[in-house]
């Protein structure tokens, strides 16, 4: 048996796709990162949560990083809506959550509410720049929020990899059956690379099993396509990893890019997917140079790790170094930096849209190759 417990106790599950639906209900119109919100607290990923921030929660989040019970929580989970909508709408009121005219779900309206912004941008992006990602996407959403228990009445469609898309339940279920009792989860919005590699097997050296959990959700436009990201994936597996020690399936959330706050929310939701441990290594879920290197491991300190419930493996900066003919990091190569192979995000698209291949010691050539490929298409297609 996996011996984490879901945050907050209790693994929720608000699906129930028998719901029948009032079509005369007031209808409030979800954006994709919000759809993927709904499906996500409905599953139990995002538990305790059964909805969308009151403001008492979103309160809360923003200034203490718990939920108004006192529960770790770290980034709003929100749903907003414009002035005129909300003037429509009355507390008490069943609403009927849609995305492009189909109905997905419901919500008990309890609440509705103006946040201030500026401030939620302050403290959880801990900028207010319209140019981090994360902000201009708080900034572009409507303004006044609502919150309210939610149902799931009718799963979003996968048009791709549906297959890898997993509900806690399942995955819980997945390590019970691996005999797994320590599990660690790793979260990405890249390819997997020779240093994403090195810090994950380096764990897998501790525990049991690697969760290999994409996100998939929302990413800014020139994020790598997850369809890309997959395959690369799946021949990164097939190569390189022992089957029965890694188990991948994707995270549907929208990426925030929210550094150090996000690296919480990461952990705690793949708590509840089932994993014991989690990979933070360098500048996890940052943008720009919005945080430092190290941010998002520093941030743990501010809670027990008893009241996280997952344990969190930091990881060094890492890179091949020519010198020591291997991976390693700060902490482990006594060499000069020039012998070492360092590539940043921006450089290796920038190789990818000239079908350059990155060297050997920073991808593998299997990924590359997918990725040249992926990528070729995307460019002509733009
Ligand atoms: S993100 O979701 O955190 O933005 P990314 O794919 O960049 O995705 O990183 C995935 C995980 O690998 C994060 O925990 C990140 O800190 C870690 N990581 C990425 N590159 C390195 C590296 N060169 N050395 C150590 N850790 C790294």
């Amino acid at each position: 048996m996996v011996v984490s417990v879901p945050h907050g106790g209790k693994l929720v599950n608000r699906i129930n796709l028998n719901t029948p639906i009032d079509l005369s209900n007031h209808v409030v119109e979800l954006d994709k990162m919000a759809l993927s919100d709904l499906e996500l607290i409905a599953n139990g990923a995002y538990s305790p949560l059964e909805g969308f921030m009151v403001k008492a929660d979103y309160d809360s989040v923003v200034q203490n990083m718990r939920l108004s019970n006192g529960l770790p929580w770290s980034l709003p989970i929100t749903l907003a809506i414009d002035r005129l909508k909300a003037m429509e709408l009355n507390i008490g009121e069943t609403i009927n959550l849609i995305h492009q005219g189909t109905v997905y779900g419901v919500m008990e309206l309890k609440e509705i509410y103006l946040p201030d912004k500026r401030v939620e941008a302050e403290k959880v992006y801990r900028t207010t720049e319209n140019v981090h990602p994360g902000v201009k996407k708080l900034l572009e959403r409507a303004e006044v929020y609502i919150g309210g228990p939610i149902i799931l009445t009718k799963r979003p469609i996968k048009i791709q990899f549906e297959d890898y898309y997993l509900d806690p339940i399942e995955t819980r279920q997945t390590f019970a059956e691996l005999g797994w009792k320590t599990v660690v989860g790793f979260q990405t919005r890249n390819p997997v690379h020779r240093a994403h590699e090195y810090i994950q097997k380096s764990a897998l050296e501790t525990v049991d099993g690697l969760f290999l959990n994409p996100l998939v959700g929302e990413t800014k436009s020139d994020d790598i396509p997850g369809a890309i990201r997959m395959k690369s994936y799946q021949v990164l597996l097939e190569n390189y990893y022992p089957k029965d020690r890694v188990f991948l399936s994707v995270f549907p959330a929208a990426m925030r890019y929210a550094g150090p706050r996000e690296a919480i929310f990461h952990a705690i939701v793949r708590k509840n997917f089932g994993c014991t441990h989690f990979i933070v290594g360098r500048d996890h879920a940052g943008v720009g140079n919005y945080y430092g290197t190290y941010d998002s491991q520093k941030i743990f300190s501010y809670f027990t790790e008893d009241e996280l419930g997952i344990k969190p493996l930091f990881f060094e900066h890492s890179f091949y170094c020519r010198k020591c003919e291997n991976m390693a990091s700060e902490k482990t190569c006594p060499h000069d930096r020039e012998h070492r192979v360092v590539l940043s995000g921006t450089m290796v698209r920038g190789m990818l849209k000239n079908g350059e291949l990155p060297p050997k010691e920073f991808s593998r050539p299997e990924v590359v190759q997918i990725l040249i490929q992926g990528m070729k298409q995307v460019y002509t297609e733009k």
